[in-house]
């Protein structure tokens, strides 16, 4: 075993999207070629269907499968790709935001038709913010959509994003013909019925010659010339360089219901994508091929089975080996654990090993020790830095509806937030727990899990509250002590014991602000 040539055969990605722009059938094509997966049909979208919020079967289907697609790991000439799960309904977007911390690259799926959509655009600012590589895949060119460089210009401005095309499409909908790859100089004929199989292509190192006219006809020739010739004036060459530092992101167009354009990606992605990449701990930068073992929980997820309450912790290894059986260090809690049947995923399996490597995906089974962002080590203290929370969109009251059960709810309660399926604020005022989510759904999971997993029950009541706020303040300055008695109603407490402000309108956030110039009032919960 060659751990130098492990790691840099990795590639550990996330496909990003709006939802219905293709994600899953660009995930299940991809698995394909990777011959991870037989037929088409075979990876079930996760999407939360608008029905769902009323139909609890339907949450716990889809948190099965999402068990399922949360890591899928495939060969293709000889690189091990990880697929990271990222759910595209807009109430999981911190499940996703969560995720973009264990991958090294991202593809961005954009619908030709409808362009840049809202959650594209939330997705890619955390990718363009950590500087991560990013590659745009403009898909259902079998369709009739915008035209090919108002798209661009799309991408560019709504995105933030320096674009540079690596393929161009021949005709678009009805008349779509096929993409020329400006990567690899060659044209991919669509015969529209390929949706299998793996397309033929035929070398064109000269894009002048009249042989073009023959294959894709005159009028078709003539354009793609002209284009090309703008492609070339307009945007800047392709460098991995700048790519790889989040600054040019290359674009590829196809259609991946008919497996088309996709070769291409796939085989650019291999070749230009990072191999696992160095991460940011408190303390250090942690490079990939170190000796020792380091890695962090960037997921967590219940077991299905309400007999066995253990859940599974999912790690990214960042360093070293990960290896069955040997004990690792706990950081937060400072325990040393040991994992006798670590999972590793593989398409749609999940299988027990005794190695992992940087870029690879451990699930570890978990009894209630991990929570979001613990680091795992040899023995060093390394805390690696994840997402901060974002100020929840809907806040409401939890009631406990069974006295009895007040220590199963309070469990329940515990491990959901572990599981950052929504945050918790506890009122400094009176103890009353508060919680907060992205969406209205999570309500209803957590309200349904809660019952099925931990035998609880609760009801909410409503709080009108704007946003949260973390606050900073110097405990003996005389501003903060006046901010803290007179918005006593309005302060609670995160999880990490963190002082919150509640404020119930953006008025009042405005009067706060402006009244106590001294405490910091901070949308998210890490600050410098
Ligand atoms: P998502 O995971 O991003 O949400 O999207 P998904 O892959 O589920 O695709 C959304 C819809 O778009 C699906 O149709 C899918 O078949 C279709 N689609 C994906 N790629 C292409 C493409 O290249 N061309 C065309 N014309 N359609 C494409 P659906 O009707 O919602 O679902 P299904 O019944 O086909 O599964």
């Amino acid at each position: 075993m060659n751990f130098e040539k492990e790691i840099s055969r990795r590639r550990t990605f996330g496909i990003i999207s709006h939802p219905d722009a293709g994600k899953t059938t660009l995930t299940e094509k991809l698995l394909l070629f990777g011959g991870a997966i037989q037929e088409a049909g075979a990876v079930k979208s996760n999407k939360i269907k608008k029905s769902a919020t009323s139909d609890f079967m339907e949450i716990e289907r889809q948190r099965g499968i999402s068990v399922a697609t949360s890591v899928l790991a495939f060969i293709y000439k000889d690189k091990k790709i990880n697929i990271l799960d990222t759910p595209g309904h807009k109430d999981f977007a911190e499940d996703t935001f969560r995720t973009l911390t264990a991958v090294d690259s991202v593809i961005v799926v954009i619908d030709v038709a409808k362009g840049v959509e809202e959650q594209t655009e939330k997705l890619v600012e955390v990718c363009r913010m950590r500087n991560i590589p990013m590659i745009v895949f403009i898909n259902k060119l079998d369709r009739e959509g915008k035209d090919a460089f108002d798209l661009l210009d799309e991408v560019e401005q709504k995105l933030g994003l320096q674009v540079t095309p690596l393929s161009f499409p021949i005709g678009m909908g009805y008349d779509f013909k096929g993409i020329y790859n400006i990567y690899e100089k060659n044209i991919n004929l669509f015969s529209g019925n390929s949706k299998q199989n793996i397309e033929e292509t035929i070398a064109f190192d000269n894009i002048d010659s009249p042989e073009l006219e023959k294959i894709i006809g005159e009028k078709a020739a003539i354009s793609l010339r002209e284009n090309l010739e703008l492609v070339d004036g307009v945007y800047p060459p392709f460098e991995k360089e700048a790519y790889l530092n989040g600054k040019l992101q290359p674009v590829f167009f196809g259609s991946a219901l008919n497996n088309f354009g996709v070769r291409e990606l796939l085989d650019c992605f291999i070749e230009i994508a990072p191999a696992p990449r160095p991460k940011m701990a408190e303390e250090r930068l942690v490079k990939a091929n170190e000796k020792d073992f380091s890695g962090f929980v960037f997921k967590i997820h219940a077991n299905m089975d309400p007999k066995h309450r253990d859940r599974l912790a999912f790690i990214k290894i960042v360093s070293g080996t990960f290896e069955r059986n040997t004990p690792y260090l706990h950081v937060r809690n400072g325990k040393k654990l040991k994992f006798s049947s670590p999972n590793a995923f593989f398409a749609e399996k999940k299988e027990i090993v005794d190695i992992s490597f940087p870029g690879d995906i451990v699930g570890l089974h978990d009894t209630g020790n991990f929570k979001i962002g613990d680091s795992l080590t040899n023995g060093e203290e390394l805390h690696y830095k994840g997402i901060p929370s974002f100020s929840p969109e809907h806040f409401r009251y939890i009631n406990n509806a069974d006295p009895l059960k007040a220590k199963q709810l309070n469990k329940g309660i515990d491990q959901l937030m572990d599981e950052g399926v929504a945050q918790l604020f506890t009122l400094e005022m009176n103890n009353r727990k508060v919680i907060g989510t992205v969406g209205a759904l999570q309500y209803e999971v957590i309200q349904y899990r809660l019952e099925h997993e931990y035998g609880a029950k609760c009801t909410y009541e409503n709080l009108p509250v704007h946003k949260a706020c973390w606050v900073e303040g110097n405990e003996k300055d005389e501003e903060f002590k006046e901010f803290k008695r007179v918005k006593q109603k309005f302060l609670a407490r995160d999880k990490h014991n963190k002082l919150v402000f509640l404020a119930d309108s953006q008025f009042s956030l405005q009067m706060t602000q402006q009244k106590y110039p001294n405490v910091k009032l901070h949308f998210t919960s890490e600050y410098e």
